[in-house]
């Protein structure tokens, strides 16, 4: 079946690409995506579309979140939130290599498939062997009516609008929210309190704002992107809750600028990738002001001392010691702590689009990849 969705149809008015303009519709899909769903009184989430009441969100033990590609680490993302906020073990796995691998399916895990356009074939057939084996499964579709949706047994609509361009952009921020949304009430059925569940139903009320003021930012994020364009091959780097921010940001720029950008966390970089950081080989670096800021800015100083070029994305008020006069630096507004990721992934959209951009690349439809990959 060819899904795959046809430019023409749509109009992607005033910009140069459809890229741009869904990078710039994300504080309305964001508001889109919250809207209803958030419940300042008790401080949680109202997903009406689980199906699932609170005694059987209470007897979830275990979460799997399965998707591929860009899906997959927000699915990554998304675990962590839960881990965090509801402290219920939880993990990612690509879909396509999931139902490979004879998956054990426990009746008391809750599965979780991720996917834009809910027709991704080696995410539909991982939701079909979960329930071929009795699991439950949720999604988070946003393609009303798709393959995928028509499939699970619950779910939460993304309300991102058509999406175009090949490298997801607004259906990945409001993946993110959802799960966030998911994450409180899952936890608000648990330990965390009412407190922690308003402060951070306040902090998903202010985020489209925030996305916007990074949006903002743009002229400051093309002049760094020009610059990054020019390098073979980079690093994007981040640890915990930064590290899939790493993996989504090298992924983006990777599709639209055919550079080889690869993720690692930060951690890491001693046990083997700092043998290649050279004056050639720039890094982009995920710096939250978190409880790993100081190891984080360590690990820019070695970075800095071997002559690799950097860019950190980080917090106002950050201190970068050695390397802030080396580093180019994109600061993002500060949220709730366990939100941070979202804000931390939008300025790389921007400098992929750039990059992409400055490289005269066809922005929507990069070389080798479609929308959706609907066969095997
Ligand atoms: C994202 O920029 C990519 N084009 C790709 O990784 C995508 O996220 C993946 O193919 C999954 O697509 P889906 O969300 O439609 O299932």
């Amino acid at each position: 079946k060819e899904v795959d969705i046809d430019p023409a149809a749509y109009d992607a008015g005033e910009h140069d690409s459809f890229m741009h303009k869904e990078m710039l519709e994300q504080p309305a899909r964001a508001e889109a995506v919250l809207r209803g769903r958030l419940d300042e009184r008790f401080g949680t989430g109202h997903l009406g579309g689980l199906n699932l009441d609170a005694r059987e969100l209470r007897a979830i033990r275990r979460v799997k979140i399965l998707g591929c590609g860009s899906a997959y680490y927000v699915g990554e993302m998304g675990a962590s939130l839960i881990e965090e906020l509801a402290r219920v073990p939880a993990d990612a796995e690509p879909a396509s290599e999931f139902r490979y691998r004879n998956p054990i399916i426990e009746p008391d895990t809750l599965y979780v498939a991720v996917s834009q356009s809910g027709e991704t074939i080696d995410t539909l057939l991982a939701v079909q062997e979960v329930r071929r084996k009795g699991g439950r499964v949720i999604g988070l579709v946003n393609v009303v009516g798709s393959a995928i949706a028509r499939e699970v047994d619950g779910g939460i609509y993304l309300h991102a609008g058509p999406e175009v361009a090949v490298a997801s952009t607004k259906a990945l921020t409001n993946m993110y929210l959802a799960f966030a949304m998911l994450a409180i009430q899952l936890g608000r059925v648990r330990d965390l309190s009412i407190a922690d569940g308003r402060r951070l139903i306040a902090g998903l009320t202010a985020l489209p704002g925030q996305i916007e003021q990074v949006l903002a930012t743009e002229p400051q994020l093309a002049l760094v992107a020009h610059r990054l364009a020019e390098a073979e091959s980079l690093f994007f780097v981040g640890r915990v809750r930064g590290f899939p921010v790493a993996r989504e940001g090298a992924q983006k720029f990777k599709e639209i600028s055919y550079r080889h950008a690869e993720a690692y966390q930060t951690s890491e970089l001693k046990h083997g990738p700092l043998a290649l950081i050279s004056p050639q080989v720039p890094t982009v670096a995920i710096v939250p002001d978190d409880e790993l800021v100081e190891r984080n800015v360590a690990a820019l100083e070695q970075i800095a001392a071997r002559g690799g070029p950097l860019v950190v994305v980080t917090h106002e008020g950050v201190d970068l010691g050695d390397a802030a006069a080396k580093a180019d630096r994109i600061d993002v507004p500060r949220s709730e702590r366990e939100l941070d990721p979202i804000l931390l992934t939008i300025p790389l959209q921007v400098l992929a689009y750039h990059a992409a951009l400055s490289l005269g690349h066809d922005i929507d439809k990069p070389r080798n990849l479609a929308k959706s990959v609907t066969v095997e």
